[in-house]
């Protein structure tokens, strides 16, 4: 399949390029120097040159707190950019993945979410995101939005690489214990990418569009996700001592914008509607710290 992925050089789109050539993809990976999704006539003039099968769109502004002070920068690519591959996917009657976020919910639900469940963003990050899957359902039902939470891997940054680069600096860490999620690797996100839209139903008539949560498993609090980083890294031998971590409340660890206090999501109409099982992120974690090492 022709495949153009956009953010082709972030945490997802560096797992989707490399994923899609091994799987025999013809891949067009771009990163924003190449194609700026905010710009709808770099976008058409691209994707009409390629005609690709399946755009993925792997580009955002996720920079969560500068955005409360960069608010056009995220619209920009969030919304803009959404809304603008949305438009040259219709236009060529192709099908567009897109990658949603926990961020769009405020948190105070008890249990994991559902895809229906009512958004209510704490910041402009979550806001724009959430103007972005609108836009996308609005334009072109060709979409498949997956909604992931607290993504790391080996490229670019995230909370397992600042975990590894404080332990060679400190002894002692202080970690919040009253957020909870699920850790979601960046490779588990491409995998899921490209198994839904190498399934036989994929784009054929009645198939199931929409938005789905990928759910990654166990769901852990940070500092509960800290004490496996720290544990997995010694006895890979990538650390040789004990760290000694504090559980502190998100009090004490005061954000320009208040996460989610539950960032769980619901993976089961994924399983049901498209077969596809939650992630195991320990085990991903595993791969990346062998890869690190
Ligand atoms: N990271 C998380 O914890 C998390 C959690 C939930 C959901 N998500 C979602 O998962 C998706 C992938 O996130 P990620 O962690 O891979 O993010 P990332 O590492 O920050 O990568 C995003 C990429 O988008 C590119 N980009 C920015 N502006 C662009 C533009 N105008 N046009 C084209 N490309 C542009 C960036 O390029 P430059 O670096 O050159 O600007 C960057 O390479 C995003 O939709 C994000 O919202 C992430």
């Amino acid at each position: 399949m022709k495949i153009l992925i956009t953010g082709a050089k972030g945490q997802v789109g560096t797992e989707l390029v490399t994923e899609a050539k091994q799987r025999g993809h013809d891949v067009y990976g771009f990163g924003s120097r190449e194609l700026d999704i905010s710009n709808l006539e770099q976008v058409n003039t691209i994707v009409r040159n390629i005609k690709p099968n399946v755009i993925i769109n792997a580009a955002a502004y996720t920079a969560v707190d500068n955005a409360e002070t960069e608010h056009e920068q995220a619209y920009a690519v969030n919304s803009l950019g959404s809304k603008n591959l949305a438009i040259s996917c219709k236009e060529l009657d192709i099908p567009l993945m897109h990658i949603s976020t926990d961020y769009i919910y405020d948190g105070e639900k008890p249990s994991p979410y559902l895809e229906s469940d009512p958004p209510n963003p704490t910041g402009i990050y979550g806001a724009s995101k959430l103007e972005g899957d609108q836009k996308i359902e609005q334009i072109w039902p060709k979409h498949i939005i997956l909604r992931v939470s607290w993504v790391f891997g080996n490229h670019g940054n995230n909370f397992v690489k600042t975990m590894l680069r404080l332990a060679e600096q400190r002894d002692e860490l202080s970690i919040v214990d009253d957020q909870f999620g699920a850790p979601t690797s960046a490779k588990a996100i491409s995998t899921c990418l490209l198994d839904i839209l190498e399934a036989k139903q994929f784009n054929q008539p009645q198939y199931p569009w929409g938005v789905y949560n990928f759910q990654s498993d166990p769901g852990v609090s940070w500092y509960n996700f800290a004490q496996e980083i720290f544990q997995q890294a010694k006895e890979s031998g990538l650390i040789n001592k004990t760290m000694q971590l504090n559980p502190i409340p998100s009090s004490e660890f005061p954000t320009p914008v208040k996460r989610p206090a539950n960032s769980k999501l619901d993976g089961h109409k994924l399983l049901k509607s498209l077969h596809l099982k939650p992630a195991d992120w320990k085990s991903d974690l595993n791969n990346m710290l062998t890869n690190i090492k």
